[in-house]
């Protein structure tokens, strides 16, 4: 009797360990999708592991050391995801903006990306110190828009990163503020402008300075209407089959299936394996009672 009240706070020690267990190891085993790249979370129609997510997204994100977006020009730091408005703020870390000057680099996209994913309408792109033969100041000039009157002397003014253009050559070499086809349709090289920055959220952007502007790119996607949200309703994950891109609903890591995941299937529903481990935990309890009696 003096034993077993010894070793009695142990024991409930050792039995609230055992619940955490049986709460964690089944949602461990059953996601078979990561859902967050550090405090970013990754839900559909984004996947980590290649077979999660919707297979148009197929090998768009890389959670390495930080969540990055992966096109053909490099790799994009994630800033956020907007799940409701659908939308994803990438950063360039070699474009320059007001505070920094690089060297250009050209944003490309693939064709399905720039499809499915392409910089949102209020994503506003700035090529700067344009040469006079740049296509953009004389076939294409119609490609530059009136950027909230805006002007490029009121960026190299007021930008420290872009004062070296004025500086140079003691007048203003022409910019262009334009939209991501110009950028898609013609490289750096062919416009003939030696930088370029980008900002979002430019709605009413008017008597705005550019040191208060937005930098970055603004992506904004479409969800594959695939039938994905009855799979989720059914416990799973909306995945695909590598080999054949066909859409499946992950259930678990023994279980897929086309559409939703069988209903009442313990291993099959994440939130439904809270009545099972409580039935376990009752049957722990009484034993425990009894051991002591
Ligand atoms: C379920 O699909 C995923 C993603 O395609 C795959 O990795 C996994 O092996 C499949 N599991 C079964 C049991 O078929
Ligand atoms: C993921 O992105 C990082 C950062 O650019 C890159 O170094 C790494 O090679 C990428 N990993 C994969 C698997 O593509
Ligand atoms: C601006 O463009 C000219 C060529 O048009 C180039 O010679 C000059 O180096 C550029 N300025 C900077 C700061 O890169």
């Amino acid at each position: 009797m003096q034993m077993q009240l010894l070793s009695s706070p142990f024991t409930i020690f050792k039995l609230l360990i055992l619940t955490l267990l049986l709460q964690v190891i089944p949602t461990l085993t059953l996601s078979p999708c990561k859902t967050t790249c550090g405090s970013i979370p990754i839900n559909y129609p984004f996947g980590l592991e290649d077979g999660c997510g919707a297979p148009q997204f197929r090998h768009m994100l890389n959670c390495s050391t930080d969540l990055f977006f992966q096109t053909p020009s490099g790799s994009y730091k994630v800033q956020s995801i907007d799940y409701d408005k659908k939308t994803m703020v990438i950063y360039d870390p070699s474009m320059s903006t007001c505070s920094i000057l690089q060297p250009h680099h050209d944003f490309q996209m693939t064709d399905v990306q720039s499809a499915i994913i392409p910089p949102s309408q209020d994503t506003v792109f700035v090529l700067l110190n344009c040469s006079i033969d740049s296509p953009v100041l004389n076939h294409y000039k119609y490609l530059c828009f009136n950027f909230a009157g805006h002007t490029c002397d009121e960026l190299y003014g007021s930008c420290n990163a872009f004062r070296v253009f004025h500086l140079l050559t003691n007048s203003s070499p022409p910019c262009c503020f334009t939209s991501y086809s110009t950028v898609k349709f013609m490289s750096m090289n062919i416009l003939d402008c030696t930088h370029y920055t980008s900002m979002f959220n430019t709605d009413n952007l008017k008597g705005v300075g550019p040191l208060d502007w937005v930098y970055g790119i603004k992506l904004s996607f479409s969800v594959p209407d695939t039938g994905c949200e009855s799979c989720r309703k059914s416990g799973g994950t909306c995945g695909f089959d590598t080999d054949t891109e066909g859409l499946l609903c992950l259930c678990s890591s023994f279980a897929n299936s086309t559409r939703e995941c069988a209903a009442g299937s313990i291993i099959s529903k994440g939130q439904n394996n809270a009545p099972w481990t409580h039935y376990l935990l009752v049957l722990l309890f009484v034993a425990y009672f009894f051991s002591l009696g």
